[in-house]
């Protein structure tokens, strides 16, 4: 098949959370089975072009942006490192020549929707410049989910865009892109379009509610959380409308990428080591202790945490039960950043607590790796996961995940069962400090008093694969589903 993609974000250019991992992996894999994939994407100002290898394309790219006018960008070409997936990088000093993907010091830019409006008209633009008729098109959440709407309606007599099948793919329903009315006419769509039953919601456009509409085919990134996002509790108000898309709704659970996330050849941590050799990680956890200025103890369990800083992850139950963790024999090191008030009171705590909590706020890939490595367990008490990924990389370093139970959560840890030893790591259900303290209570219990259950936990959890072999053989499919109905529609 020919596919485009378009995002937001692909590892290794530019990158805030899951999302770029997911562009930069699955479209490797699908080239590996034999299709056509090519990505399109931002060259936003941190994306060095020397650094990265890009080439200019010859000629203009022009984008007709409605009342706005027509918009010019160069097209630069790049390769997704370790493969010959073509990534096209859109340069527009207005739009991208900034610092920050999104923002810049925890405020959106303004014009974030006009900068990924472009985007989307700027991928449906590009395949006439590179003489590229995809087969079906990819978007990935809020800021290209008008992709579909645009397929179907302003370029639906395109030759190389018109009605082909489209996938959407959700990994967040709480960012939803969702602006002032006005937008529809810089998305040049028709007003008719501006209802109940399109773009419109609460008296705004919200592209990821027009994208759910239109897309061929949905899905999200675990089966646990397609079918959360169908309740009112999870669906940030789009619930209704995906309950209408149920039918063609999909949950494919991410992979990981285990060319970068396996301790066995990790060259950011202190030592490697296997499930067979696992005294490597011992000097993982001191190496991590002396990092984070933790008296370097081997008798004291260690938590990690790795996230952005936001209530997405639980951060304010945590912040309510943190007191009583570190009242526990227990050591915690936390990296990320996020809401500004984290980075004042986990500093707080830190300072309340010297010798046993510590937090570098900012991002720092390395560091994320020498966690996963040198903690015993790792913490996502998340009040809401599409999918999650450092569960999974906890898993493949041994180091047991305390997860709240919910989408991708739910669907890769297997809970401890004292009694057969079964189990990947330590669930909770309530999204509240004291479930969180109890089963973090339980984990240090276990660690203490059962050494010989802690083994077989981590035996367990380092046996877990989740590949992107099987992720993208699902996508596979999805495609072909997407194909199949748009086909349908036609006859
Ligand atoms: P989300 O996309 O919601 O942030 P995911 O678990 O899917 O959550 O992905 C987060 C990714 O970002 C992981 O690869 C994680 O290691 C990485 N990450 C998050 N914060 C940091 C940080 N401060 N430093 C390094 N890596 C980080
Ligand atoms: C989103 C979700 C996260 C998921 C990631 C990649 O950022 O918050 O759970 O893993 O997308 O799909």
């Amino acid at each position: 098949l020919k596919i485009l993609m378009a995002a937001s974000e692909c590892v290794p250019f530019a990158k805030e959370g899951g999302l770029a991992d997911v562009v930069g992996v699955l479209p490797k894999h699908l080239a590996r089975m034999g299709h056509d994939v090519r990505v399109v994407m931002p060259r936003y100002k941190r994306i060095d072009r020397d650094r990265c290898g890009l080439k200019e394309l010859p000629g203009v790219l022009v984008v007709p942006m409605g009342v706005i006018g027509n918009q010019y960008c160069s097209v630069w070409e790049g390769r997704i490192p370790g493969s010959d997936v073509p990534v096209y990088f859109l340069e527009h000093e207005g739009y991208y020549g900034r610092d920050g993907l999104y923002e810049v010091n925890n405020e959106g830019y303004l014009d974030n929707d006009n900068r990924f409006v472009f985007l989307s008209k700027a991928a449906l633009e590009l395949p006439k410049m590179i003489g590229f008729e995809p087969d079906l098109i990819h978007a990935h959440d809020w800021h290209t989910a008008a992709i579909p709407v645009l397929v179907n309606t302003t370029y639906a007599s395109d030759p190389y865009v018109g009605g082909k099948a489209t996938v959407l793919s959700v990994h967040n329903m709480q960012h939803q892109g969702n602006f002032y009315e006005g937008l529809m006419d810089v998305l040049g769509i028709g007003w008719e379009h501006f209802t109940f039953l399109g773009l419109e919601k609460d008296g705004e456009v919200n592209l990821l509610k027009g994208g759910i509409y239109h897309a061929t085919v949905l899905n999200t990134v675990s089966e646990g959380y397609a079918r959360e996002m169908q309740t009112p509790a999870y669906g940030w108000g789009l619930d209704g409308v995906v309950r209408e898309r149920a039918a063609d709704l999909y949950g494919i659970l991410n992979g990981v990428d285990y060319d970068d996330w396996n301790p066995e050849v990790d060259p950011h941590i202190a030592a490697r080591y296997s499930a067979a050799e696992l005294s490597g990680k011992k000097l993982c956890k001191r190496d991590l202790q002396r990092t984070f200025g933790h008296p370097e103890r081997d008798d004291v369990p260690l938590f990690g945490m790795v996230s952005r800083l936001v209530k997405q992850k639980g951060v304010d139950i945590l912040a309510e039960a943190i007191h009583r963790i570190l009242a526990l024999d227990v050591q915690f090191v936390m990296l990320g950043a996020g809401e500004p008030w984290t980075h004042f009171y986990f500093g707080d705590i830190r300072n309340a607590y010297p010798e046993k909590f510590n937090i570098y706020v900012g991002y720092n890939n390395s560091l994320s790796h020498q966690i996963e490595a040198g903690a015993d367990f790792f913490l996502m008490p998340s009040a809401f996961e599409p999918c999650g990924l450092n569960q999974m990389y906890s898993l493949r370093y041994g180091t047991l995940p305390i997860v709240r139970a919910t989408g991708g959560l739910d669907d890769s840890v297997e809970n401890f069962d004292e009694k057969t030893l079964a189990g990947t790591g330590f669930k909770f259900w309530s999204h509240d400090a004291g479930a969180l303290f109890d089963t973090v209570g339980w984990a240090v219990h276990t660690w203490y008093h059962r050494k010989g259950a802690m083994e077989k936990l981590i035996a367990n959890a380092m046996s877990k694969r989740f590949t992107w072999e099987d992720a993208a053989a699902k996508y596979e499919v999805l495609y072909e589903r997407a194909l199949r109905k748009r086909l349908g529609a036609r006859a």
